[in-house]
Formats: structure tokens, C-alpha cells, sequence
């Protein structure tokens, strides 16, 4: 079940992504870790690099679990400047200190002036402390007009997010609240905030994470876009925008010091269940790397999400076809495989719903379909494989409207994954599957009439 492209640990727990950071031609990776079980516990940071943002070294952990303090999540910056006084170009790690002896979180320092290998303590922890139980996940960025670092972080009970400034990463100063707004069923957890551009004017996007209670009731993610002036998050539009219409994409965070781009990656999991994923030994794995944009749609502008280019360089044999219409059948393809990227793009004529099947085996199938009368998009997992949990399975549905009747999809198969990037990424599903072994085979059907396939590529990675 192990993905080839995707992150996993060796072995044992991960969840959220922690501390994504560029240094030095490297990317940082940390993650919640528990490097002596396969379920949370001994919660500290785990480390990976990768200099390509696809193949990752497994690194010893960053910030293991001591004194009572579990290291949760949080980011890591490269203070340029030496603003902290702990060096010129030192990564820093703020991250919310679990105490597991009292009620309480805070959030602490650590730093480190070798490329992230040792990392020390900050004496003068915790650097905020509101004497709040829950009260966690700081993201922290430098921000150029108001000439400060800012961190944003999450109250999860009150579906609250605060934003905090300081000069030195040392001593924080209270800025604004922000919420509750959008989705508030669940708690709210690992909030982040970035600037992206479009149509010459910079907009700002705040995300922020639902724990139970999302889109599909479990794990999810939700975000807004206005602006940040410095102080606080403003922003005309307070409706939920969900970030991904799957189950399994939660406390995504994006790379702080990328100067071009920005890039996040998510936990590829739901709390819901996944405590009870049949993997061994290791559990949890990271999404895709996504490469994020603005577009506009008739409510207002969007975030949209994108595959790295970098995933080309995986690309191997590969089957194509062009202007190829079939008519209520369902074909297989002469190419097969467990990890595979897919790019199609239908001319929906007049079937009346149409799409791939893939993972096929004897009794496996996973169908990504979509439905004209309803212009639903799907991903329907009910006959993917093992169903470990009551949460798991399921048909998970978008309407994505067509623009001159085409359909583009972008997917990409891993093992026991399967992102379907929808257009050019307005919409995204990710999702789990355990297919049994050897479901390999791979689909394009039309039901209730005919479809043409006007371009179709399939590699096998
Ligand atoms: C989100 C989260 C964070 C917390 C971490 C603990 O999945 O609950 O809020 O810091 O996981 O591992």
C-alpha cells in the first residue's frame, strides 16, 4: 500500500505537515510524529528533505517529545536578518507546545543554524501563553509593509483565529481576531495565511481547518479570500468555500522563504478514521505538493490548486489517444498500473455520464465520473477496496458546470491515493482507496449515449 511519490514515514504515525521551509536548496519537511507507534501518541516533529519536492529523506526527529511538552504542529521561517539574535539565515520553528501534565498550550521557539540537522530549545519559552487549553498551530511569515513578523493562530473552541506581530519572533503583541465565520460545526485547527496576485492586484487568502463537522462530517479545510493590512484579515464574503470536495486533505500548510511560488501540502487523512487505516508498519502519508493561483468564477474569485510541474520528471511509458469517441461501453486501456497519472479531456456530447474507472481488479473499481444532467462531478470509492471504518467509503459529488461541453481532468494514482485535479484545478478531490493487490486496470466509459475523448494520455509513474 505504500505510495511512490507521496510521503510516508518509515515507519509508525504521521499527521500534519509542520514547518514547511526552502533553505539553501532544500526542502524542509516536518510532520506530527510518533516514532514508537503506529497511533498519535509521543507527539514531536519529524523530519524529511528533498531537494525536489517529490523523493524525501527521512531525517532523525527535529523536536522529540520531552520534559512533558509534546511539539504540535506549527511553521518554521529563515530569519534572514537575524532579528531573534539566534544567527543570520537561523530556521525557526514556532510550534505549539502540548502540556501533558496540565490543561494548557503555548507556543515555543525553537532554532537552528545547521541546515535544520540539531536544533536547540529557546531558553525564554513559551513566547505566548493566554493560559488557554486549546489554543494552537501557529503560522508565522514576514510581512513586508507593516515591516514585522506575523503569526496567525487558532482558538479551535471559540472557531476563532488571532493574529499576533513581533519584530524579533520573541515577543508577541495582539493584533485582531478573526471568526467564527464560514464552517463553525467543528473546531477549528491549523490556520494559514499567504498573499497571491491576480489581475494585478494582490489579494490575501486566509485558511483554516474544520475538525469534524466539514463538508463530508469529518476532517476538512475551508478558507477565505480578502485582505491583510497588517493588523487584521478583512474580507467582504464570510460563505464557506470548502478547499477539496474528498474526505482525505486536512491541515494543509504552504512554504514559507519560496519566492515565486506558492506551494502547500496536506495530511492525505481524516481524523475520523485514521487511527484505523490498513497500512504497516508506517501510517499516514502527505498529498501532492499543489501549487496554488486565484481565478474568478461567477460568485467571486476562487482559489485554485495545481500539480507541480516537478511531477513530469516521474512520467514513464505512456499510452495516448486522440478524438476517440465511444458509446455506452466501458473500454480498457492497453496500459495498467498502481501508480499512474492520467490527463483527458471529453467532449461531453450526449452521453449522460461518462468518466474512468480505475484501480479495477476483480473486486475493486473506483469511479470518477461525471453526470450531465446534473453536471456533477464525482469520485464514488464505495467499491474501492477494504472499508475499514463506517466513515470511510463513499460517493463524493461537486457541480462543476462545463464551459463548451469539455471536461478536463488531471489524476494522479499512488498506491493506496487518488487526486483528481478538476479543469485546470478549480476543484480538487482527494482521496484514500485500498484496492485488493493487482487492481491495476484502468477505464473510460460512456453510459446513455456518446462521448468523444479529444485528448488522453495515461503514464505510468
Ligand atoms: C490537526 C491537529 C492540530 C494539532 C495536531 C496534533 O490535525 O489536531 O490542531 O496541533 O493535530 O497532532
Amino acid at each position: 500500500m505504500r505510495p511512490t511519490f507521496h510521503f510516508t514515514p518509515q515507519k509508525n504515525w504521521i499527521n500534519d505537515p509542520n514547518g514547511l521551509v526552502f533553505l539553501a536548496g532544500e526542502y524542509h519537511l516536518f510532520y506530527q510524529h510518533n516514532p514508537l507507534g503506529d497511533t498519535p501518541g509521543n507527539i514531536g516533529w519529524g523530519h524529511a528533505v528533498s531537494t525536489d519536492l517529490i523523493t524525501w529523506t527521512e531525517l532523525p526527529m527535529a523536536l522529540p517529545y520531552t520534559n512533558g511538552i509534546m511539539a504540535f504542529s506549527g511553521s518554521a521561517v529563515v530569519d534572514t536578518h537575524n532579528s531573534s539574535g539566534f544567527g543570520a539565515d537561523a530556521l525557526v520553528a514556532i510550534y505549539t507546545a502540548h502540556h501533558t501534565t496540565r490543561a494548557l498550550q503555548t507556543q515555543h521557539l525553537a532554532f537552528s543554524t545547521d541546515l535544520g540537522r540539531s536544533w536547540t530549545l529557546f531558553e525564554g519559552n513559551p513566547v505566548l501563553d493566554i493560559k488557554k487549553t486549546d489554543f494552537r498551530d501557529p503560522k508565522v511569515f514576514w510581512h513586508t509593509s507593516s515591516h514585522q513578523w506575523i503569526m496567525v493562530v487558532a482558538l479551535p473552541n471559540e472557531r476563532m483565529v488571532q493574529f499576533y506581530g513581533s519584530s524579533n519572533l520573541k515577543s508577541w503583541r495582539f493584533l485582531s481576531d478573526f471568526g467564527p465565520a464560514g464552517s463553525v460545526d467543528g473546531i477549528w485547527e491549523v490556520p494559514d495565511v499567504f498573499e497571491l496576485p491576480f489581475d494585478g492586484t494582490s489579494y490575501w487568502v486566509l485558511k483554516v481547518d474544520v475538525g469534524f463537522g466539514a463538508l463530508h462530517g469529518g476532517s476538512g479545510g475551508q478558507y477565505f479570500i480578502g485582505h491583510f493590512d497588517g493588523q487584521r484579515f478583512l474580507t467582504d464574503s464570510l460563505e464557506t468555500n470548502w478547499l477539496d470536495f474528498g474526505k482525505d486533505f486536512y491541515a494543509a500548510l504552504s512554504f514559507s522563504n519560496l519566492e515565486k511560488r506558492r506551494i502547500w501540502l496536506a495530511w492525505m487523512n481524516n481524523w475520523q478514521y485514521a487511527q484505523a487505516t490498513p497500512t504497516t508498519p508506517w501510517r499516514g502519508a502527505m498529498s501532492l505538493p499543489r501549487e496554488l493561483s486565484l481565478f474568478r468564477d461567477s460568485s467571486g474569485l476562487r482559489l485554485r490548486q495545481q500539480p507541480i510541474p516537478e511531477l513530469e520528471q516521474r512520467r514513464g511509458e505512456v499510452y495516448t489517444r486522440h478524438n476517440w469517441s465511444i458509446e455506452n461501453q466501458h473500454l480498457e486501456l492497453p496500459i495498467r498500473g498502481e501508480q499512474l497519472e492520467i490527463l483527458v479531456e471529453f467532449d461531453a456530447l450526449k452521453a449522460s455520464e461518462f468518466g474512468l474507472g480505475v484501480r479495477i481488479g476483480v473486486d475493486s473499481y473506483t469511479t470518477i465520473g461525471y453526470h450531465l444532467n446534473s453536471k456533477q462531478i464525482f469520485v464514488d470509492k464505495t467499491q474501492s477496496g477494504a472499508v475499514f471504518h463506517p466513515d470511510f467509503s463513499g460517493r463524493h459529488e461537486a457541480v462543476f458546470p462545463l464551459e463548451q461541453g469539455v471536461l478536463r481532468l488531471h489524476v494522479f494514482v499512488d498506491s493506496c491515493s487518488l487526486e483528481v485535479f478538476v479543469g485546470s484545478g478549480e476543484l480538487v478531490f482527494t482521496e484514500l482507496i485500498f484496492p485488493e493487490p493487482n487492481a491495476e486496470a484502468i477505464e473510460v466509459y460512456a453510459v446513455g449515449g456518446s462521448v468523444e475523448l479529444k485528448s488522453l494520455a495515461v503514464w505510468r509513474l
